[in-house]
């Protein structure tokens, strides 16, 4: 057993779609999530400055006793995993791989699509690792940079004019590509699927891999023994953003008010709390 709390980061948002899964699979696990809302977008910022801002998270997450790291963002984990794992010393875990692993099971045709930002896309992680592991499989990857901004600002109706257009922007490369699977490899994306599926068809699956990820994670403290012993798990919120925009947001999709275990605290780069 191990009762320290799970730290958990992302950009923004999409980070919950992965403690959502957490929660699900382990209920009893406190959470510390980081939201390091002042630096969105990462997908349109430098391999560097993404090292970078990671570290900061996972300091800051480290200094509040953490057992283990969770990067709940596919940028990140695209370009600085390495470099978190090595500066690390618990257990760091991405979204990168158990997404793989997960599509490259699911699909039938050999035929995968990848929507991710700009720096996942570029950084080709993904890619490289399908590759790996079947050479024989074809990936088509697309960078969406206006599906992580939408989401934030709470534009998710897969009716709505905004999502529809993006959409239509985005998805054809991999619908003519005919995949039958389609790696949701930014942790936000999970917040358009139904737009992406109706899009897609029904018969296309989407693969969250921040939701991959959790199920990964999970089977690594059961089989350490590493979850908590006490009952009724509970997550703390930090933002380096406005606080009442995170709130607001993360109301919509978590459908609960999260306002009284959310602290907003000073972005790193202005030289705030490690
Ligand atoms: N949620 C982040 C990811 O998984 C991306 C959003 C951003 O661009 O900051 O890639």
């Amino acid at each position: 057993m191990d009762n320290r709390a799970i730290g958990v980061f992302d950009s923004g948002l999409g980070g919950l779609t992965a403690t959502q899964e957490l929660r699900r699979l382990l209920p009893d696990e406190n959470l510390v999530y980081l939201s390091d809302s002042y630096n969105f977008p990462y997908g349109e910022k430098n391999r560097d400055k993404i090292i970078e801002m990671s570290l900061s998270n996972m300091r800051f997450l480290l200094s509040q006793d953490v057992k283990a790291i969770f990067v709940a963002c596919g940028t990140a984990t695209s370009n600085a995993l390495e470099a978190l794992v090595r500066e690390s010393p618990v257990p760091v875990f991405g979204v990168v791989e158990p997404a793989v692993v997960e599509a490259v099971k699911c699909t039938k045709n050999g035929k995968i699509g990848l929507l991710a930002t700009r720096a996942s896309v570029g950084a080709g992680t993904y890619q490289k690792l399908i590759n790996e592991m079947t050479p024989e499989f074809y990936v088509t990857a697309k960078a969406c940079p206006k599906f992580a901004t939408m989401v934030e600002d709470g534009i998710t109706d897969k009716d709505d004019e905004r999502v529809i257009r993006a959409a239509e922007e985005y998805l054809p490369p991999l619908k003519q590509a005919a995949v039958d699977t389609v790696i949701l490899g930014c942790t936000h994306y999970p917040l358009l699927a139904d737009v992406i599926s109706e899009y897609m068809g029904s018969n296309v699956k989407l693969i969250s891999a921040g939701a991959a990820a959790a199920r990964k994670l999970c089977a690594f403290l059961l089989e350490n023994d590493m979850t908590n012993g006490t009952r009724e798990g509970r997550i703390r919120y930090c933002t380096t953003g406005s606080p009442e925009h995170f709130a607001a947001t993360a109301e919509l999709m978590l459908k609960q008010d999260v306002t009284l275990f959310l602290t907003g605290i000073e972005p790193f780069d202005k030289g705030g709390n490690i």
